[in-house]
């Protein structure tokens, strides 16, 4: 009997835009990309003959960097189309079976592969799905009735099916209906659709957090939280810069730099992370050549100093003490330009401000006060 010919196929064509726009599938976790994880599950499985990625346009490069030279195929956009743009590539040599894989679960035990393959020779198609620990209930801004939850399960990825089977249901599929996942669209053409035990590790990156939880999960690396604080006096005739954004106001800062005291601050902060002394330490006030320099330039020498370590910066929260300017106004674009700085997404970046009931040289308006934590995780 000739050995059944096994596809995976691998959906990495999203946006991310509940993790704020970000890609999270070429994202790195636990030193390597998302996908590289991904990908490597169903490569390196020695029952797999075939893996096809699918990608959104102008993805190639990020998918290039992360998995080197691969067949990919262009996805559309909804998952649903995504996962047909592959299957119509893989219909040319017709395998067997497909595995259908979000990207965005990078750890794949290789038991539920061969479990889910295994339950092929009975189904139409095998999911991985978990029990539900907490009370569900429907909403309505307020609380509604409960739903039972005895029978329902969280369905994960990998999902396997006999190809046919999945390619008919595709194709069947009502145009203008969206579908989560493939499982459901075969179990409507008819097909049945065993479940296998699935895996916590199999829970799909959707959210911000979610890329801290998994990290913890994968290395059982440490969090550690350090503080920064800085001031900087204002006066007249100088240009006020905040968190990397530049501030109208009728006052700046005064320094031997920028006098980006939220920089500053923060900069320190993650210095302290790692005990790295403090900014003073690394750009002296006496060396002439930070004269004027653009605190940008201090931050990222602090994440290099963290990225070196293997170290990962988490979160960063932000208290800038004034009477004025108002921060508000600029609160989204200083989150926005410090995630970017730091390679965070801005939902890492959190920024608050306080005046101090005109008490004090911050009170008066004499000058502004920053103060910073920042969270990494070492190994
Ligand atoms: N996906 C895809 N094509 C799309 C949408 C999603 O290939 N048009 C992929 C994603 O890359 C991901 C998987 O399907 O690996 C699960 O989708 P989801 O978690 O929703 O990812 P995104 O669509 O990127 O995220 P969001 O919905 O928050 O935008
Ligand atoms: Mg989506």
């Amino acid at each position: 009997m000739s050995r059944t010919r096994i596809a995976a196929l691998i959906v990495a064509a999203g946006k991310g835009s509940r993790m704020g726009g970000v890609p999270k599938q070429f994202r790195m976790l636990g030193g390597k990309a998302v996908i590289t994880s991904s990908h490597e599950a169903f490569s390196t499985h020695p029952r797999i003959t075939t893996v096809l990625t699918v990608i959104g346009e102008g993805q190639e490069d990020a998918l290039t960097e992360a998995l080197g030279d691969v067949p990919f195929a262009l996805g559309g956009a909804t998952r649903r189309d995504s996962v047909l743009g592959g299957l119509e590539i893989l219909a040319a040599d017709r395998p067997d079976r497909v595995l259908i894989h979000d990207a965005a679960r990078p750890f794949v035990p290789s038991r539920v592969i061969d479990a889910l393959l295994d339950r092929l020779d009975t189904h139409d198609g095998a999911v991985p799905a978990l029990t539900v620990a907490d009370t569900l209930a429907r909403q309505d801004g307020d609380l509604g009735e409960t739903v039972a939850r005895e029978n329902l399960v969280r369905v994960q990825t990998p999902q396997a099916f006999c190809f046919e089977a999945l390619l008919n249901a595709h194709c069947s599929w009502p145009r203008d209906e969206e579908a989560t996942d493939d499982a459901q669209m075969v179990r409507r053409a008819g097909g049945k659709i065993a479940i296998i035990p699935g895996d916590p590790m199999l829970d799909k990156l959707t959210y911000p957090a979610d890329f801290a939880i998994a990290e913890a999960r994968l290395t059982g690396r440490r969090q550690r939280s350090a503080m920064g604080f800085d001031v900087h006096r204002l006066a007249v005739g100088e240009q006020l810069w905040l968190g990397g954004v530049r501030i109208e106001h009728d006052k700046g800062l005064v320094g031997h730099s920028d006098a980006d005291v939220a920089l500053h601050a923060i900069t320190d902060a993650l210095l302290g992370t790692i005990a790295a002394g403090d900014i003073g330490t690394h750009f002296p006030p006496s060396d002439p050549q930070w004269r004027g320099a653009n605190s940008a330039c201090f931050l990222s020498h602090a994440a290099e100093l963290i990225a070196a370590r293997s170290g990962r910066v988490d979160f960063i929260d932000l208290t800038v003490i004034c009477e004025a300017p108002k921060i508000g106004p600029y609160r989204d674009s200083m989150r926005q330009r410090i995630a970017d700085l730091l390679g965070l997404v801005p939902e890492q970046v959190s920024i608050k401000a306080t005046t101090t009931e005109r008490l004090g040289f911050t009170g008066r308006g004499e000058g502004i006060a920053a103060q910073a934590i920042a969270t990494v995780s070492l190994p």
